[in-house]
């Protein structure tokens, strides 16, 4: 396992808000401490509430070891998240249901990659469920292995190379 990243970029808005199917979010990406109330919003709204994970299941010491994206309405309100592990693993990927297909989901695994690329990953690599699969397929990930079950989702091991 490679070291534990550097901390992200110092939290705080993206320079610019970016219009997604006709609304703005923007993404602040950083270590759990300045994260965790944000990204905890979404993951509860999504995994515990939504998809009914176990809440004890949906926190997990690696929180602390990650770098974490939050995308953030006009507003100022949270409406997605994501992380991304020392060992180069993505995962926590949510967005609000409202929020959805709008292009959300796919600015914060963005985000995650050049993350990834900037902490030296040559590969990164996921556990999706299967219903996001065409999601990251779309950005480059290819399955791998086995589907297995995960808290009663069906999950597949998913792939990338890390842009240089
Ligand atoms: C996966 C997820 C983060 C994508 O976020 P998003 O903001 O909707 O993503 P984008 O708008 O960039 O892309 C949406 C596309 O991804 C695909 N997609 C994503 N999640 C999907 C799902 N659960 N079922 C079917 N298609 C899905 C669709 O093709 C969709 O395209 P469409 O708008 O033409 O239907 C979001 O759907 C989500 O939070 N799902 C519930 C939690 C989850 O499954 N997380 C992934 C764990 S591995």
């Amino acid at each position: 396992m490679s070291e534990a990243p550097a901390p992200g970029p110092a939290p705080g808005p993206s320079p610019a808000g970016a219009a997604v199917g006709g609304r703005t979010v923007s993404l602040r990406s950083g270590d759990w401490s300045a994260l965790s109330a944000d990204a905890s919003a979404v993951r509860i709204e999504v995994f515990v509430r939504e998809q009914g994970i176990p809440a004890e299941e949906e926190w997990d010491e690696r929180d602390a070891v990650s770098v974490h994206c939050v995308a953030y309405s006009a507003a100022g309100t949270p409406v997605g998240t994501g992380r991304l592990l020392p060992d180069g693993h993505i995962g926590r990927m949510a967005v609000l249901p409202a929020w959805r297909s709008a292009g959300v989901g796919a600015q914060i695994l963005q985000r995650l990659v050049e993350l990834g690329a900037a902490h030296g990953h040559r590969v990164l690599e996921l556990s999706a469920q299967r219903s996001a699969e065409a999601f990251y397929r779309r950005h480059g990930f290819v399955a791998f292995g086995e589907p297995y079950d995960e808290v009663g989702i069906a999950h597949i091991c998913m792939r990338r190379v890390c842009p240089a």
